[in-house]
């Protein structure tokens, strides 16, 4: 049997505010294969970005293990977990989260710096030239439009070369010729190896994965 990249076994997430209780994961059960393109579909409030931040290792599950890449990272520290983050995995956000006022190119560059990795400028240079913006790397984010700060985000989760890439609804924010062009680099990125899993929650987009998961509050459903 080959192992999977991830494994999420019993993962459930509890959001304390006051003396309210949100189980915005329930018992999440989910293994993705090297090489694969995941989709997961859902509503609004479903539970899709916890998962994203359990999977990309943002925020820890209060409950279950995940098993990355033969690594069990739930009992991890904060620093372990840090360490893990910038090199197994990529996160696309779909506000971007860029920093302002900072070149793409050094937006780019930071995941390698947390990650204590050299040859920095030419691993971003070479990632900016992936997703096509190698005309557009001393712009900062207000000089780019919403699609070129998408690529610039997905040229930094792409820069440490992780083992998946997890994207948040990263068409969210854009119209729909840019969105589509999006899901084209994202397509093209997983014909070319990238094991992805893209939360989303148009069924357009989901069809264009080799597998789709629904979450129900908390809960995966089919
Ligand atoms: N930081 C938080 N604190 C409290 N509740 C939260 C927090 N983040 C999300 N939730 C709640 O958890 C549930 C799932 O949210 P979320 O994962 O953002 O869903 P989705 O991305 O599918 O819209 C929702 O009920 C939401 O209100
Ligand atoms: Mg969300």
């Amino acid at each position: 049997m080959v192992q999977p990249l991830i494994r999420l076994s019993g993962v459930s997430k509890v959001y304390r505010t006051g003396a309210e209780e949100v189980h915005a994961l329930d018992r999440v059960d989910l293994t993705v294969h090297a090489g694969e393109f995941l989709a997961v579909m859902g509503s609004s409030g479903s539970g899709k970005t916890t998962l994203m931040n359990v999977l990309g290792c943002l925020d820890p599950p209060s409950e279950g293990s995940y098993v990355l890449d033969g690594v069990d990272v739930s009992g991890y520290s904060k620093r372990e977990i840090a360490r893990v983050r910038g090199r197994k995995v990529g996160c696309v956000f779909q506000s971007f989260n860029l920093i302002p006022r900072t070149s793409a190119l050094r937006n780019v560059e930071l995941p390698l710096v947390y990650a204590g990795v050299g040859d920095r400028a030419e691993r971003a240079r070479e990632a900016l030239r992936q997703v096509g913006l190698g005309d557009r790397m001393s712009h900062a984010p207000s000089q780019l439009s919403g699609g070129q700060q998408q690529r610039v985000c997905i040229a930094r989760a792409l820069v440490a070369d992780p083992a998946i890439l997890v994207a948040d609804e990263p068409t969210g924010a854009l119209d729909g010729v840019t969105g589509r062009e999006i899901l084209t680099l994202l397509v093209n990125l997983h014909k070319a190896g990238r094991t992805i899993v893209l939360i989303t929650h148009e069924k357009e987009e989901a069809r264009m994965t080799d597998r789709v998961i629904q979450l129900r509050d908390g809960r995966v459903i089919d």
